[in-house]
């Protein structure tokens, strides 16, 4: 039968062509013609479907007779010609390595951590607590009304069991106290939930970090030196704070606490719509139904406490414009820090 001499000439043929190839370009042509796409033995397998029933296990048997055949003299010339060094495929030792994309903190990381850092150099543990609170913790047991805005479903993310995504950090204070005795110096970082629509300055999400300092005679005035120490570890030794009258159900008196500005240092800009000041944080001191709420005496302690907006800061530091940048996620936006 003609195709399995044919088969077998042809394998005789690749084998002693092969065997004396002198150049790894001679064996790439002997394998384009043997067996690439349009080669001879791609060619000689399309005549297996004209055979008849009774010819075709002999002829299947020759073809896989060549293929493993060829393929055998090709990898054994490759290998005589220097191994893998395939022709067009040679490996250039002299190429630059290939760059790594180094990760990096995102900004609101680093904000968090530099936050952090500061106020562990004055003294305050951190203590967290969970995303997902008790009404009680978030609201009643800081004095918040029963009927004030901020409990309603429409700005609170509610669960069937009737738990809440918290809606801001201070709930970690009222645990801290339930569980730990005066004195009491922490600083709670986290993410909170609130349900707003989400444009350049709004999140569904977004992050606080909480103050909370219990101890016996605390004053304002101590709130104050916190601050404009922690203004000037943030800012640079020229960045002032000023106070001015506020409400928060869980702090008697409050305050809402300015910064001069970051970007103009108090001149005026378009940052700081050309007051010189930046609105940061809410604080004031601890109200005494809050202490009693967690079982400490209001006669005995006093405190302070305070809360910032994260991506508030990182904002101005890094003059972001639109606070959804901060999660898209974009390597082009996240790669200039
Ligand atoms: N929890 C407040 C908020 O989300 C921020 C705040 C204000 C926290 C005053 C405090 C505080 O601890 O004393 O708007």
């Amino acid at each position: 039968m003609s195709l399995i001499a044919d088969l077998d000439a042809l394998l005789a043929e690749a084998q002693g062509l092969l065997a004396a190839a002198a150049d790894s370009a001679t064996v790439e042509a002997l394998r384009a013609k043997y067996i690439g796409r349009k080669g001879i033995l791609p060619e000689m397998m399309g005549r297996l479907a004209g055979l008849t029933p009774a010819e075709k296990p002999e002829a299947g048997k020759a073809v896989n007779r060549a293929k493993t055949g060829v393929q055998a003299a090709l990898d054994a010339a490759v290998e005589r010609l220097g191994g893998g060094a395939r022709a067009g495929h040679a490996v250039d030792v002299t190429l630059p390595g290939r760059q790594r994309t180094l990760g990096r903190k995102h900004p609101i990381t680093l904000v968090l951590d530099d936050t952090v850092a500061i106020f562990r150099r004055m003294g305050f543990l951190v203590a967290e607590g969970p995303e997902i609170e008790t009404v009680y913790n978030n609201f009643d047991a800081l004095n918040t009304p029963d009927d004030h805005p901020s409990r309603d479903p429409q700005d609170t993310f509610y669960f069937p069991d009737g738990r809440i995504l918290r809606t801001q950090t201070s709930p970690v204070q009222i645990r801290v106290m339930q569980t730990t005795k005066p004195p009491i110096r922490i600083v709670c970082p986290g993410r909170v939930f609130r349900r707003d629509t989400p444009d350049a300055t709004h999140g569904m999400n977004f992050h606080q970090i909480e103050g909370l300092y219990v101890d016996r005679n605390v004053t304002l005035a101590d709130l104050k030196g916190t601050m404009a120490e922690f203004a000037r570890e943030l800012c640079g030794a020229d960045a002032k704070i000023r106070f001015r009258p506020h409400f928060f159900p869980f702090t008697e008196p409050s305050v809402e606490c300015d910064f001069s500005c970051i970007i103009c240092g108090g001149k005026g800009c378009r940052v700081c719509k050309q007051s010189g000041w930046l609105e940061i944080a809410g604080a004031g001191m601890v109200n005494p139904k809050v202490f009693t709420s967690c079982g400490i005496d209001p006669e005995e302690w006093t405190g302070y406490a305070f809360g910032f907006g994260i991506e508030r800061i990182a904002m101005i530091r890094y003059a972001i414009n639109d606070l959804r940048l901060l999660y898209e996620n974009d390597v082009r936006f996240l790669h200039q820090f």
